[in-house]
């Protein structure tokens, strides 16, 4: 049987194939387990510090599998907790997650793609939540996390119109942190996700931690949540050696303590 999620360690950096090319890489619950899985592996290693998901060179994932989920009824999806169940372990990793995007990331694939922390895409991404032509609508965060990284007109625009959005369009818009031509997107993210996990892990995941505060407060809490965190992070051996590092003119060696 193929493999629909192959798992690799590059370094300090963990990496999730989506490997469905035959249906796009569309979605099922053998590929979400798969993914859930791996990021257990990489949380639970103390050696990873970042973790990519990328899928192939035309599909980053169509969507969820229209095929799989086309007879569900309302108590099967509720029952069986449907997207709640599995996707969000992508949402609760507390190692930060880069989505590497070629080809299409459309309906569930968009969405998983947005649960990531970063999206870095290549200049053949197109984007979109085309779930209106299936009679449906975006159930993985797309009507939240669009209007978030892009404002509410173009998520208003994407999930009413079933419109694709290309890579130049979502980089100018704020869904993609970095923009490569195809051939580099895999190298450039492994290496940005390399630098990313060279830096202590404790501070890495303060710093999501942090940022993903913006999106649950006011600005007043989250400025507050942000100072205590940074208070704490004098605690650290690994800010000792950073500034002392950096006084003493030379490279940190980082312990994750
Ligand atoms: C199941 C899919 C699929 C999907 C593509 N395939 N997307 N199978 N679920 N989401 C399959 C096709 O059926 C086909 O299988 C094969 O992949 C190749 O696709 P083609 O359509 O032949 O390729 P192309 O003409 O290049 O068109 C690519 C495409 C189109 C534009 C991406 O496939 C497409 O529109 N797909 C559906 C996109 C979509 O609606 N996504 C949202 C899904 S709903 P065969 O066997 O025929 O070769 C969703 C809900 C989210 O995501 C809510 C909760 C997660």
């Amino acid at each position: 049987m193929t493999q629909v999620v192959l798992v690799e360690t590059h370094g300090k950096v963990g990496l999730i194939r989506i490997n469905r090319p035959e249906a796009m890489n569309a979605l099922n619950n053998d590929v979400v387990d798969g993914i859930g899985a791996a990021i257990n592996t990489f949380e639970a290693d103390e050696n990873i510090g970042c973790i990519v998901i990328t899928g192939n060179e035309k599909a980053f994932a169509a969507g969820a599998d229209i095929g799989f989920m086309k007879d569900f009824d309302y108590m099967h999806a509720y029952k069986t907790d449907f997207i709640t169940r599995n996707w969000e372990r992508i949402k609760t990793t507390r190692k930060p997650v880069i989505a590497a995007v070629a080809g299409f990331a459309l309906g569930g694939g968009c969405e998983m793609a947005m649960m990531c922390d970063m999206i870095f895409a290549a200049d053949t991404a197109k984007f979109g939540q085309p779930e209106i032509r299936l009679g449906t609508m975006p159930g993985a965060g797309g009507t939240q996390r669009l209007p978030r990284a892009v404002g509410k007109a173009k998520a208003m625009d994407l999930c009413l119109s079933a419109r694709m959005m290309d890579a130049a369009e979502a980089e100018k818009a704020g869904l993609v942190a970095r923009l490569y031509p195809a051939d580099q997107l895999l190298d450039e993210t492994l290496k940005a996700a390399a630098t990313i996990a060279g830096f202590s892990l404790p501070v890495i995941m303060m710093i999501k931690e942090s940022v993903n505060r913006a999106y649950e407060s006011s600005l007043n809490e989250g400025l507050l949540f942000e100072r205590r965190v940074f208070h704490s992070a004098f605690a650290l051996e690994d800010q000792k050696e950073g500034m002392a590092a950096f006084v003493e003119k030379r490279k940190a060696s980082f312990r994750n303590r």
